[in-house]
């Protein structure tokens, strides 16, 4: 695992968009999971214009998404849903088939876990993931204390997720459970990129960088992937111990 500090949110965002090109450079038909999120919006939001000028072919890669609220459909604006399709498959005008999305309002969410899986799978697995960390230290909705060996599954959202999960929204939701890809996909992906910024960041990214590795702070687990990048601000860094 390597970390990096940036000087701001601004520059994270165009190093994080900028490996996510060369991603799709070299590889035009890489798999890339993205978490949503306040994190990642902006090298979301940089992405279109890069590949652009880098005169990039992103018409065969494949974007999975990390997770989702269950229950919320996706036409609601604080869906995870909804945030990838406005800053990225709308943008990108990417195909229907290059792209696969968990549906919270599924009638069967085993199925719906069940599908994702067999997905990536038959894609060879995945590239390239980027995701943020909670408050909490989940991943994706990787809650404290899940087990490390699951792929897809739907989860009981801890009391953290339910309270912060409420600026993505419009009204007062209830936040009941999430549907995610598991540890074990972060795990086996070629390269996973955590993303962290601003100081409310600080306190978890000490943890997870210079606690215990442990399931109870499930983003510790980046420290043990051979391709990790925690990629973080000034502000995410802050509580750091700076290197002798
Ligand atoms: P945020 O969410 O990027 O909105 O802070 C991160 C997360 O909960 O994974």
């Amino acid at each position: 695992m390597k970390i990096t500090v940036f000087d701001d949110h601004q520059a994270l965002s165009f190093q994080v968009a900028q490996m996510m090109v060369a991603q799709i450079k070299n590889k035009p038909d890489s798999v890339i999971c993205l978490a949503s999120g306040e994190t990642p919006f902006l090298a979301y939001h940089l992405l279109p214009t890069l590949l652009l000028d880098e005169g990039v072919d992103h018409q065969q890669f494949t974007l999975i998404g990390l997770d989702e609220w269950v229950n919320i459909p996706s036409q609601n604006t604080g869906s995870c849903s909804y945030f990838l399709h406005t800053t990225l498959i709308g943008p990108l005008k990417l195909s229907l088939s290059q792209f696969k999305l968990f549906d919270g309002m599924a009638p069967d969410l085993q199925t719906e876990c069940d599908s994702m899986d067999e997905f990536i799978s038959k894609r060879g697995g995945i590239d390239l993931m980027v995701v943020g960390i909670g408050m909490n230290g989940h991943i994706g909705f990787n809650e404290p204390g899940v087990s490390t060996e699951l792929y897809a599954h739907v989860i009981d959202l801890d009391d953290t997720t339910q309270t912060v999960g409420q600026k993505y929204f419009a009204d007062k939701t209830t936040l009941g459970q999430g549907i995610t890809l598991g540890l074990k996909h972060l795990q086996e992906a070629n390269a996973a990129i955590l993303m962290a910024s601003g100081d409310r960041k600080a306190h978890i990214m000490k943890a997870t960088l210079e606690g215990p590795i442990d399931p109870l702070i499930p983003s510790t687990i980046i420290r043990n992937h051979p391709n990790g990048l925690v990629m973080l601000d000034q502000k995410a860094a802050s509580l750091l111990t700076p290197n002798e």
